[in-house]
């Protein structure tokens, strides 16, 4: 009974680049036994047809229609991880590209590609049982998500998670480089006109700077378990 009440809850996570949100919401989601949703991925995904269409990323008419006929769709592999497809191609990689990484917010920051992107994010959620990561989660996808966490952490940590991960992944790209794509991307995703970056009247804020990946999923686990929600169930 417990465990068929814990599937049906939604949980949003908000927060900038580099606070924690996409591993912990992650890891939050095969524990609980959730369907974890990158909305972050999708968004990419539009960015990185553009780049290949050499569509300017200003050009927001464009960039609305490319959103528009676009198919994204998330699949589970065989090692649990999901994987992002394209028009049926798996671009899971190719999304985390540095020139994806610098063009994502100019187009992260077009109504047209947000109205498109929300209603596929909004289907996805619609039947609960989620936890999606994001920037506008608590505030526009999922206002009724029983539970939302606004993570965050100081840049200069953030820029060091990054560059951790990128030089896991083989990339050699300078702790500097990263450090100026995160403000930059910041500046934008918090200044844009639609939607911006804001953590939602109800949610959680949590500062994940002097915090491991662990403690702050035992921190959300514990938050989820207590039962309190900060919307009514
Ligand atoms: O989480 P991420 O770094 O993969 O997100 C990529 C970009 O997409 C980032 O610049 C902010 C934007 N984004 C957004 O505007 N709204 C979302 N719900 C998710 C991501």
């Amino acid at each position: 009974m417990a465990n068929r009440r814990v599937k049906k809850i939604s949980i949003a996570m908000d927060g900038p680049a580099g606070s924690g949100k996409s591993t912990v919401a992650r890891r939050i989601a095969a524990e609980l036994g959730l369907l974890y949703i990158d909305t972050g991925a999708m968004y990419r995904g539009i960015t990185l047809k553009a780049l290949r269409q050499g569509i300017s990323l200003y050009d927001e008419t464009a960039l609305g229609r490319l959103a528009r006929e676009t198919s994204l769709e998330f699949k589970e592999m065989p090692d649990g991880s999901q994987h992002l497809f394209m028009d049926g191609e798996d671009v899971s990689e190719e999304i985390r590209s540095m020139p994806v990484n610098d063009g994502v917010s100019l187009v992260a920051a077009v109504k047209e590609v947000r109205t498109a992107l929300l209603e596929i994010q909004q289907k996805l959620g619609a039947r609960g049982g989620v936890v999606m990561d994001g920037r506008d989660i608590g505030t526009v996808v999922l206002p009724r998500a029983e539970w939302k966490f606004f993570l965050t952490a100081s840049s200069l940590e953030r820029a060091r998670r990054r560059w951790r991960e990128l030089k896991a992944k083989g990339l050699n790209v300078s702790l500097a480089e990263i450090e100026a794509n995160i403000s930059r991307r910041d500046e934008i995703d918090s200044n844009r006109k639609v939607n911006p970056l804001r953590p939602a009247a109800d949610a959680i804020h949590l500062d994940t700077t002097e915090m491991g990946i662990e403690e702050v999923v035992d921190w959300i686990k514990k938050k989820v378990g207590e039962g309190k929600t900060n919307a009514s169930l």
